[in-house]
């Protein structure tokens, strides 16, 4: 097991597409295990491939630390944790929206209101490469839409207002410069 170093705002592989993973050989198994070792280390919630500076479609989530804000029947309900998704895809999305306050473990000391969707459906493979198919709410929705927009190449910050980005781009442009105070290891750009 290793703690990998994380990519920063500015990192051009944050805005890559990434690539189907075909197998869950030794290379990617090992991948998963780091990239969930990594996670909590810097106590994330969330890790995408490409902020550990890969490329294969999947991340990693563990909400578990949230538990005690979560309503009973959504704790009782959810699933082993931490969770592996690998190759997803959002296949639905509902109307109703919703505003939460989203950090990134790629972006240090930013937090911003961001609307996504209230739920989601997502499928994808878990590390054994079973199919799954999901309808997922509350703050694993919130997660789970969080990372896949990491394999798309897209960041929160993309999701917030013009003038909210410009109030932000000195702290911004810090953060590509690796002026960050994380407390986990980074990979300054
Ligand atoms: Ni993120």
């Amino acid at each position: 097991m290793a703690i990998l170093s994380i990519r920063l705002f500015g990192d051009s592989i944050l805005r890559q597409q990434t690539e189907p993973v075909e197998s869950v050989d030794a290379e990617v198994q090992k991948l998963i295990v780091d990239m969930i070792e990594t996670m909590h280390n810097a106590e994330g919630i969330g890790l995408a491939a490409p902020q550990v500076g890969r490329l294969e479609r999947l991340f990693v989530v563990d909400v578990s630390g949230l538990k005690e804000d979560m309503p009973e029947d959504v704790r009782d309900n959810l699933p082993e944790q931490p969770m592996v998704f690998i190759n997803p895809e959002i296949t639905w999305e509902s109307e109703e929206e919703e505003e939460f306050e989203e950090g990134c473990l790629s972006i240090p000391d930013i937090r911003e209101p961001v609307f996504r969707p209230e739920s989601v459906q997502i499928t994808y493979q878990d590390k054994n490469m079973q199919k799954h198919s999901e309808m997922v709410d509350g703050i694993l929705s919130r997660v789970i839409q969080h990372e896949y927009d990491h394999l798309e190449g897209i960041l929160f910050t993309d999701h917030i207002s013009a003038f909210r980005r410009t109030i932000l781009k000195r702290k911004l442009m810090e953060i590509a410069r690796g002026n960050t105070c994380a407390d986990y290891p980074v990979q300054p750009v």
